[in-house]
């Protein structure tokens, strides 16, 4: 996959230099191409940003460097859809990871200072935001939308369990892990976990799924894929809570 960042700090992509998108560049699965819009002035200071008409605080990106850069990526990575970070777009999640992961390729461009000309947006396929909250510029958000992707990209993540049964993938939130001692400052790993008796285990992680997806995502529990027996346990979770109330 290759995904062309159009950024005025290409040293963002350093963030892409440890971990799991450092080996998807090594294994080849994932190339990020930075495309700076400074290279596209032409004045001494190379100036990106200026006044906004009408007045107001701040200043705002110029069309024109990002234009021209948005034009190179087109050409770096042809055919793929070009998005605008912003906080005003539409929410990144888990099935837009998945979505992107199966292109050849998509273009982030990353705004900074109070905002960047809006004719920008018509040279783009979609605005896209990392959360409600106002960061100060799309790097940071760009790139935690590329590790969210690449993870998904077959052959990056060691095992494909990881990724299947990770919280979000059956629209629940994960069941908790544990790891030696088994016992640690005087708490105890759940006893089933010890077992060995693996339907014990899968049927213990599916409830605790449910479980912690209740007490701290109930929103997701209206669009989730439930099959009866979980619906079961959800409803003596909810009863449960009503008894103790
Ligand atoms: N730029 C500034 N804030 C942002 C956000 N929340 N998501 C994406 N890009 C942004």
């Amino acid at each position: 996959m290759r995904v062309a960042l159009v950024t005025i700090f290409p040293e963002v992509v350093d963030l892409a230099s440890f971990s799991i998108l450092r080996i998807a560049r090594e294994k080849g699965l994932l190339e990020l191409v930075e495309i700076d819009p400074r290279e596209f002035t032409h004045d001494l200071h190379r100036t990106v940003d200026d006044a906004p008409f009408g007045g107001g605080a701040g200043m705002v990106m110029k069309p024109g460097p990002l234009f021209r850069a948005i034009e190179r990526a087109k050409e770096k990575v042809p055919g793929a859809p070009v998005y605008l970070l912003s906080p005003a777009g539409e929410p990144f999640t888990q099935q837009t990871a998945r979505e992107w992961s199966k292109l050849p390729g998509f273009t982030l461009v990353c705004g900074r200072y109070e905002g960047i000309d809006a004719r920008v947006e018509a040279m783009v396929d979609g605005l896209v935001s990392l959360g409600d909250f106002v960061l100060s510029g799309g790097e940071l958000a760009a790139m935690a939308m590329v590790d969210a992707v690449c993870r998904l990209i077959p052959g990056v993540v060691g095992r494909a369990e990881s990724v299947s049964e990770e919280s979000f993938e059956g629209g629940l939130l994960e069941y908790p892990h544990y790891t030696r001692p088994a016992e640690f400052e005087g708490r105890e790993v759940p006893e089933v976990l010890l077992s060995g008796d693996h339907s014990r285990i899968a049927s213990w992680r599916r409830r605790e799924s449910i479980r912690l997806t209740w007490e701290r995502r109930p929103d997701l529990l209206l669009s989730a894929p439930l099959d009866p027996e979980d619906k079961r346990c959800l409803t003596e979770l909810i009863g449960g809570e009503g008894e103790s109330a």
